[in-house]
Parts: structure tokens; C-alpha cells; sequence
């Protein structure tokens, strides 16, 4: 299992491995909208465990992101804990 964990509020969340990063979405309250990677409204700052995460894709390179940051619609958890400021 994995598990996503909200360095602001301090919230656990266990996944399998290798489960998309939507889950944010509900258990997180992160605002989505178009979930193709286009709108950027999913961005979540990661303050670690991004090695554990799946590496950044196309789309992700090409909105800019800043280094700390991803798409939540469009990586996945790889293993490993993921620690996310939202
Ligand atoms: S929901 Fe639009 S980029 Fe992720």
C-alpha cells in the first residue's frame, strides 16, 4: 500500500500502488476540471515523495509547472509515501 499524506491538515490516506493521483480530488479537495492535463487547476505542490511518484509526462512538462509540483490527473503513486501541501 501507499499512502498520501496532507502536510497541512495532516490527513491519511492509503492507496493501492500504482493508483492515480485523482484520488486528491476527493479525499483532498482538490478543485479538477478538465483531467487531461490541459487547465491546470489539479496542481498539487509535493513536499516529498516525489520520487515516488511516476515521472512528469508531456503535458505536465509543457504547462510549466514549477519543479515541486505535478498534475495531480496525471501521475500516479508509484509505492512509497507522498507528502502533499493542498
Ligand atoms: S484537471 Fe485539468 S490539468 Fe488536471
Amino acid at each position: 500500500m501507499a499512502k498520501i499524506i496532507s502536510e497541512t491538515s495532516g490527513k491519511e490516506v492509503e492507496v493501492e500502488d500504482g493508483s492515480s493521483m485523482k484520488i486528491v480530488e476527493e479525499e483532498f479537495n482538490i478543485p479538477f476540471g478538465c483531467e487531461d492535463g490541459l487547465c491546470g487547476s489539479c496542481i498539487i505542490e509535493v513536499g516529498e515523495g516525489m520520487e515516488n511518484l511516476t515521472d512528469k509526462n508531456d503535458k505536465e512538462r509543457d504547462m510549466g509547472i514549477a519543479e515541486n509540483e505535478r498534475l495531480s490527473c496525471q501521475c500516479s503513486i508509484k509505492q512509497g509515501v507522498v507528502k502533499i501541501k493542498d
